[in-house]
């Protein structure tokens, strides 16, 4: 059953997808769409939505081909991000040792203003860390964050020699016994495993959701199994961090800029998972415009009568939390951190991909997080009830706006990578001078 986007069955081992994934010199786009699925997760409703949208992405290339808008992108050329699990054992410790790679290479971060910076990996994690209030505002979360992840990925291409491109995580496959999977069981072809128990770390506070609280699964502490670990965590915590502070050693400067060697903690959270599994993110793919999409995705206004009223952008991060991927700051510290924005930006394209005429180039308007007020900071009751209140007014007054760009919106990268304008960001095919050509499957 080779059929377009097939599914193809194989034994079924969790995680043995061994040396199935499509070569990338496969020219044809047809064999683009062969997709190996790991037989152990069922298809899902999104799967099936990105499968039914691929006629949709066709056409989109054919006409901006005939305009000679592509810049040489095609679907022939366009590399494949995948999910974890779906990648074969050869590419995942691929991916691995390219990861430990960049945190062996030094970092290239002026000394001066990010004293705590060791690694390459560390440039990242200092970047997000002063810009966080931007990274996250309506203009600038989905483009900003595609192109730091895309520069991310670029680093372990050319600077670790990884032949792959950049994993996503299906949220859904980590539901159940995520402890278990091929992303997070702890064994050398994963992404390492939970943290050892920690009776300090209680879980995430949710203030204004119904339930207030992220249970710990059970972990928290320190990462014992897996690639990562014996991973130096160096920058941060910030007060934003949602580890508990009687437990992670603080950080020098009050910025969380200092160094500040420390373990990995982490807690694998289905609680956390369940905030996104695939039928939250059809739904969310099926608001019809911007704000909508935005607002949900940020579990905005907070769900009712759900018991995992997260949203699906907090429940990614809460997957894994503790220190540093529980700090909105440097969460990017754990490298999981990649794999959720990696699929945020799957999401973003597939909901672009429905009406690229209306969608592309289209920005949030109304809601979301204002600066200084990220949902997912546990210690901030107040300032995320105002939050929640500014939203809904703003939610009502521009309900049906579908903005474009303003002019001269650059994404501003810093030491990391020359700065772009923003609306290059919104096209992943083509985008950059054809330098952004990727898809998701
Ligand atoms: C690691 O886990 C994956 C997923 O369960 C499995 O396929 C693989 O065989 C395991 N590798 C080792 C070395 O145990
Ligand atoms: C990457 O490959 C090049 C060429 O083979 C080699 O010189 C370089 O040391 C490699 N880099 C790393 C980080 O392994
Ligand atoms: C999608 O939206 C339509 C129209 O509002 C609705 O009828 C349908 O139930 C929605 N589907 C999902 C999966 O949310």
């Amino acid at each position: 059953m080779l059929t377009t986007w097939s599914y193809l069955l194989l034994p079924a081992l969790l995680g043995g997808v061994r040396g199935v994934a499509v070569a990338d010199s496969v020219l044809s786009w047809q064999g683009k769409y062969q997709v190996h699925r790991n037989p152990f997760y069922p298809v899902d409703v999104v799967e099936k939505f990105a499968e039914s949208s691929i006629p949709k992405v066709e056409a989109y290339m054919k006409k901006k081909i005939a305009a000679g808008k592509n810049n040489g992108c095609t679907l022939e050329n366009a590399v494949v991000r995948r999910e974890w699990s779906d990648m074969s054992i050869e590419m995942r410790e691929e991916y691995v040792a390219a990861t430990k790679c960049l945190m062996n290479l030094p970092g290239i971060a002026p000394r001066d203003k990010f004293p705590g910076v060791v690694s390459r990996f560390d440039d990242f994690v200092a970047y997000h860390m002063v810009h966080a209030a931007q990274l996250h505002d309506m203009l600038h979360l989905f483009a900003a964050h595609r192109y730091y992840v895309w520069v991310y990925e670029q680093a372990l291409r050319n600077e670790c020699n990884y032949t792959g491109y950049q994993p996503y995580m299906n949220y859904d496959r980590y539901t159940k016994e995520p402890e278990k999977s091929p992303l997070f069981n702890g064994n050398s072809s994963s992404m390492g495993g939970t943290g050892e128990y920690d009776p300090n770390y209680i879980g995430v506070n949710q203030p204004a959701r119904n339930p207030n609280l992220i249970k710990s699964a059970g972990g928290g502490g320190c990462v014992k199994s897996g690639p990562f670990s014996d991973m130096v965590v160096n920058l941060g915590p910030t007060s934003s961090s949602t580890a508990p502070k009687n437990s992670v050693p603080r950080n020098p400067q009050s910025n969380g800029l200092g160094l500040n060697p420390r373990c990995l903690r982490r807690d694998i959270n289905a609680a956390a998972a369940l905030g996104a599994t695939a039928a939250k993110m059809l739904t969310l793919l099926n608001n019809t415009d911007m704000n909508g999409f935005y607002n949900e995705l940020l579990g905005n206004p907070p769900p009712k009568n759900d018991p995992y009223p997260w949203g699906v952008h907090t429940a990614g991060h809460y997957i894994h939390a503790v220190d540093p991927g529980g700090d909105p700051s440097s969460s990017p510290g754990d490298p999981v951190f990649y794999f959720h924005h990696g699929a945020l930006d799957r999401l973003w394209w597939l909901w672009q991909m429905q009406d690229p005429e209306m969608r592309l180039n289209v920005i949030p308007t109304a809601g979301g997080m204002p600066p200084g007020s990220m949902p997912h900071r546990g210690e901030r009751r107040g300032a995320l009830g105002r939050w929640v209140d500014w939203v809904l007014a703003k939610r009502q007054e521009h309900e049906h706006e579908m903005n474009n760009i303003p002019a001269g919106s650059v994404i501003d990268l810093e030491f990391l990578a020359p700065s772009i304008p923003l609306v290059e960001a919104h096209d992943q095919l083509g985008g950059l001078g054809g330098k952004f050509c990727y898809i998701y499957v």
